[in-house]
C-alpha cells in the first residue's frame, strides 16, 4: 500500500480508501458479515483510511464500523465520517449550525465508539448558516479532542477558498480535503474545485471512483441494469449520469487496456484517478469481499503513458469560458518563450 499527505497536512492516508455507503445498506449494500470481511481486508491490505456518515443506511454504517474497530487497532487508523444530512424530524437537525455540527459530531462518535475523529467532513454546503459559526463550532470540536482534522464535501470552488478562509479566522491552521465525486466519466471538478483545492492545500479524495459500479464493467453486454441492482434501485439517478451509448464504448476499451495489463478493469479505473493532478485517495465502494483487491492493487498500479493518455482524451472536462479566452489572450500576453516561470 502507498499512502501520502492528505493535503498540506502531516496525516498518512492510504491512497485506497474503504467506503462505507454499502455497510447496513438492505438495498444494494452487505450485511454486517460481509462489512466484517471487507474491513478485515482492507486493513490486512494495508489500507488504513476509511470513510463514512451519519447519513449512510440511516446511521448503521457508523454502528457496524464502530463495532468493527473494536477488533483493530484504532491508533493506526485514519477514520473519517460526515455531517450535514437531516439526523431527525426538527428544523435543527441538519445543515452546518453550530447547533447541529456539535450535535451530529458527538452521535457519530457514540456510535463510532471512539474518542476522537481524525477527519470531520462538511457532507455539503449550508446556504443558511454563516461560514464563520460553522467553522468556529469545528475550531472548538478540535480544541477538545473530538476531531483531529476538519476536511469538505460537495462545495463549489470558490465556497472552498471562503471556508478555508473562515478556518483559519477560527484557528483552524487549514482544511486538509474536498471529498468530490470523481471518475473517468465525470471530471468536473477539473474546472474550479481541483485549482481551488490545491492553492488551499487541500487533498482531493474521490467518490464514486467506479461511477457506482459502473467502471467495473458488471454491466457490460447488457441493455439494462439487471433487476434489483444497484443501477436499477437508483436508475433516476445514475443511469442519466453515467449509461450512454458512449460510456459503454469506454468501458469495452478500458476492459482492452485490462487484459492488456493483466489487470482488472477496476484497478485501471482507480488508477487514473489516482494519477490526476491533486487526487489523494479513491474511495472505493464494495458490497463483496472479492470487489477488494483490485482497488488495493490500484494505489500501487502506474498506467503506461499511452495509457493514461488515451483515458485522458475519451471524456475530457469542458473548462469552457474564461479558460478557452486564457487560452489564446494569455499566450498573447505571457509568452512562454519571452517570460520564464520562477
Ligand atoms: N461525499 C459524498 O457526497 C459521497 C457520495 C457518495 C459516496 N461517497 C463515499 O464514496 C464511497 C464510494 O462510493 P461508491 O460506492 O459510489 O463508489 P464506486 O467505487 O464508484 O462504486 C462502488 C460499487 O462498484 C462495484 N464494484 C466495486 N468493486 C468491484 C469489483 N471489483 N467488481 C465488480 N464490481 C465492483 C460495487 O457495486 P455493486 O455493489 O452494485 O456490486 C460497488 O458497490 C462511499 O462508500 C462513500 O464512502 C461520498
Amino acid at each position: 500500500m502507498i499512502y501520502q499527505q492528505l493535503g498540506r497536512s502531516g496525516l498518512l492516508v492510504s491512497r485506497t480508501c474503504l467506503g462505507t455507503m454499502t455497510f447496513g445498506n438492505q438495498a444494494w449494500g452487505c450485511d454486517a458479515d460481509e462489512c466484517r470481511q471487507l474491513t478485515n481486508a482492507f486493513i490486512e491490505g494495508g489500507g488504513n483510511f476509511i470513510d463514512t456518515a451519519d447519513l449512510y443506511a440511516n446511521t448503521a454504517s457508523e454502528s457496524i464500523l464502530g463495532t468493527l474497530l473494536q477488533d483493530h487497532d484504532r491508533d493506526a487508523l485514519v477514520i473519517a465520517t460526515k455531517g450535514w444530512f437531516p439526523q431527525a424530524n426538527h428544523a435543527n437537525a441538519r445543515g452546518l449550525s453550530r447547533r447541529h455540527i456539535i450535535t451530529a459530531c458527538e452521535a457519530s462518535l457514540k456510535r463510532l465508539k471512539i474518542d476522537t475523529i481524525d477527519l470531520y467532513q462538511f457532507h455539503g454546503p449550508d446556504p443558511y448558516t454563516p461560514l464563520d459559526e460553522s467553522l468556529g463550532a469545528m475550531a472548538d470540536l478540535i480544541r477538545s479532542g473530538k476531531v483531529r482534522y476538519a476536511g469538505l464535501s460537495n462545495f463549489h470552488g470558490w465556497q472552498v477558498v471562503q471556508a478555508n478562509e473562515a478556518a483559519k479566522r477560527a484557528g483552524i491552521t487549514s482544511l486538509i480535503s474536498g471529498q468530490y465525486m470523481y471518475n473517468l466519466l465525470r471530471r468536473d471538478i477539473e474546472r474550479d474545485i481541483v485549482p481551488a483545492c490545491q492553492s488551499e492545500g487541500l487533498g482531493v479524495i474521490c467518490w464514486s471512483p467506479l461511477a457506482s459500479g459502473f467502471l467495473s464493467g458488471k454491466y457490460r453486454g447488457r441493455e439494462a441494469p439487471p433487476p434489483g441492482s444497484r443501477f436499477d434501485q437508483m436508475g433516476k439517478v445514475l443511469l442519466p449520469r453515467f449509461w450512454n451509448e458512449h460510456t459503454i464504448a469506454l468501458v469495452e476499451r478500458m476492459a482492452a487496456m485490462a487484459k492488456e495489463l493483466n489487470e482488472h478493469l477496476v484497478a485501471v479505473a482507480l488508477a487514473w484517478c489516482l494519477a490526476q493532478p491533486g487526487i489523494t485517495s479513491v474511495i472505493a465502494g464494495a458490497s463483496k469481499l472479492h470487489h477488494l483487491e483490485p482497488q488495493l492493487r490500484a494505489a500501487e498500479l502506474n498506467l503506461p503513458e499511452a495509457m493514461l493518455a488515451e483515458l485522458n482524451q475519451a471524456f475530457p472536462c469542458d473548462r469552457g469560458y474564461p479558460d478557452d479566452w486564457f487560452q489564446v489572450a494569455g499566450a498573447n500576453t505571457f509568452p512562454p518563450e519571452y517570460i520564464r516561470q520562477a
